[in-house]
């Protein structure tokens, strides 16, 4: 895997250059609001494992949004992601409560039913085969175990109603804050940046800088097709949550959240049980 248009490689490289300023750049993510809800869903999640201290993997874990929440309520935890950079970060943050591996979404080295849990926040539109990757989720997990995952790219994202739009537009990032994110994150002086927006111009108009894949109208992350995988697979829907993710931009972002809140939904979290079978699907 040497060739940097290999997606796989692209994203480790990605990953790997923006480890140590992914919190900042992520506002998104790591804000008061968007951490307390996940805080939250942590919480109901695990209380859905009979385990006390159940094994879980965090796949895609990156610097450890999810992993340490999970290590820091009583679970063992596994992280396990493509970019060294971000274990690394991840492994100094939580001084080894967290084991980590570097590896491949797409064939997970760890032998069938493993793990008591798999999570995954904000990884599959970053996975050439995405849907291969929910398949090795599902063959690691227990039978009787769970896999957690939360994402965007709803429809909605991509066909937006008035309202969406409105919202979009009013939380959208000024050009100054841009600059400003640029200039704190060093990025505004870095080759990378530019060579990035080379690619982007003249060699591959979908290139992204952080490595996106699916995230195009024609091609991005359909929760129908994960279902589809999952239950071919043997496994239940548990439940399925839709939020609208806190925009922490833009003038009042906490009352125009709450409004839009209650009509709108641009990220789902769902949650599956894989099935005692009668038969082994595995
Ligand atoms: C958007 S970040 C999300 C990180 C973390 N889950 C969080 O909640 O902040 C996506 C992560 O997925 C990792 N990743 C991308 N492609 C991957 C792959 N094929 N296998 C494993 N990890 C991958 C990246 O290195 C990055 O850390």
């Amino acid at each position: 895997m040497k060739k940097s248009s290999n997606p796989v490689c692209h994203n480790r490289r990605a990953h790997d250059i923006h480890a140590g300023k992914y919190e900042y750049k992520h506002s998104e993510i790591y804000n008061e609001y968007e951490q307390s809800r996940l805080k939250r869903e942590l919480s109901e999640f695990l209380a859905n494992i009979p385990e006390n201290q159940p094994l879980i993997l965090d796949l895609g874990c990156g610097v450890g949004n999810l992993a340490i929440k999970l290590a820091l309520q009583g679970a063992k935890m596994v992280g396990g992601d493509l970019s060294e950079n971000s274990l690394q970060l991840l492994k100094e943050k939580c001084r080894n409560a967290v084991g980590f591996a570097v590896m491949d979404a797409q064939k997970l080295p760890f032998a069938d039913n493993t793990f008591d849990a798999v999570c995954a926040y904000s990884l599959l539109h970053h996975v050439p085969d995405y849907l291969a990757s929910v398949s090795e989720m599902l063959r690691v997990v227990r039978k009787g175990g769970l896999i957690y995952l939360d994402h965007e790219n709803l429809d909605s994202v991509f066909s937006p109603d008035a309202d969406m739009v409105e919202y979009y537009k009013k939380t959208r990032k000024t050009i100054f804050r841009k600059l400003n994110e640029l200039f704190v994150t060093g990025d505004l002086f870095s080759t990378e940046l530019y060579s990035s927006v080379f690619k982007r111009l003249f060699v591959n108009h979908r290139h992204k800088r952080e490595g996106d894949l699916h995230v195009f109208a024609d091609d991005h992350v359909k929760w129908e097709k994960v279902e589809a995988v999952a239950l071919e697979r043997g496994c239940r829907k548990l439940y399925v949550k839709d939020y609208l993710l806190y925009r922490p931009f833009g003038k009042d972002s906490v009352g125009l959240h709450k409004k839009y809140n209650q009509k709108l939904a641009d990220m789902r979290t769902l949650v599956l049980t894989k099935c005692v079978p009668e038969t082994d699907n595995f």
